[in-house]
């Protein structure tokens, strides 16, 4: 590596660190009289001695079959989390399933803040093993951390779904996607970062902008429809197809 790129990361890094502690700036003026933020940031320290999400990623990254778009790694903040479970309107009924779960901050506040169930679905080890230690440190026997790939096979029984797919590659988009249409039951809430979810599946309940670890990025909200839904376009293009094949038989 160049003398000009290592200078060049080295500000994308300290940019970056400078942004998450403003950041923890804010939530701590926000949630410093909350219990549950500085329980939770200490069952994260406690359960994550001397290691880093980026290790894990470095260390299981090779052999996991993930591209490197996908395994791109980037958190949701804790205040965000409490933000974004809120917007979707999660309550002690609900199951939150976290696509590629990472640390696993958005189960583990669905679990704390808002007394609901929650999977984490992640694909490397470290995540799960860790997500499950800081679980166990706070005492949520209904969060739990599953090793699984989200873009196939089942995905875990949920009511409320969340993705951040900001740098997933196009192809696995297009199948977690697909795979959440099959997984998710009808009026399911669903948030996807960066991207809707598709419209044909989903309704659009708005977006908006909030704060994760490496920027902002706008936020999704959706409610699975209850019957595929066509666009007026797809229609017409469907009503004219099926004038013409009328047109062939008679
Ligand atoms: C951008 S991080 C987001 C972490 C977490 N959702 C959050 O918002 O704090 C994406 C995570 O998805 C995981 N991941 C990527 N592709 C996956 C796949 N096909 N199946 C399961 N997890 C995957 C990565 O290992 C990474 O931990």
């Amino acid at each position: 590596m160049r003398a000009s790129e290592s200078l060049e990361l080295l500000g994308v890094g300290l940019a970056n660190m400078a942004w998450v502690l403003t950041r923890t700036g804010i939530e701590w003026l926000r949630f410093g009289r909350s219990s549950w933020w500085w329980r939770l940031r200490w069952a994260m320290i406690r359960a994550w001695p001397g290691q880093t999400p980026l290790g894990v990623v470095r260390r299981e990254g090779p052999d996991s079959g993930l591209s490197s778009e996908d395994l791109v790694y980037g958190e949701t903040l804790p205040g965000t989390a409490f933000d974004l479970l809120e917007a979707l309107e999660v309550g002690p009924r609900d199951v939150v399933v976290d696509l590629g779960c990472g640390r696993g901050v958005v189960p583990l506040v669905a679990g704390l803040v808002f007394g609901a169930q929650a999977v984490g679905l992640e694909a490397l080890e470290g995540f799960v093993t860790r997500g499950r230690r800081t679980a166990e440190i706070l005492g949520l026997d209904a969060v739990e951390f599953q090793k699984g790939d989200f873009r196939k096979g089942a995905l875990p029984p949920g009511t409320v779904y969340f993705l951040a797919g900001t740098c997933l590659q196009p192809d696995s988009w297009a199948a977690v996607t697909r795979n959440l249409a099959g997984a998710a039951p009808p009026r399911a809430r669903a948030a996807s970062l960066s991207q809707a979810l598709p419209s044909a599946e989903w309704e659009d309940l708005g977006h908006r902008e909030m704060a994760f670890s490496w920027g902002r990025a706008t936020v999704f909200l959706h409610r699975r429809r209850s019957r595929p839904h066509r666009s007026r376009a797809a229609a017409r293009r469907a009503h004219v197809r099926s004038k013409g094949s009328t047109g062939r038989t008679a």
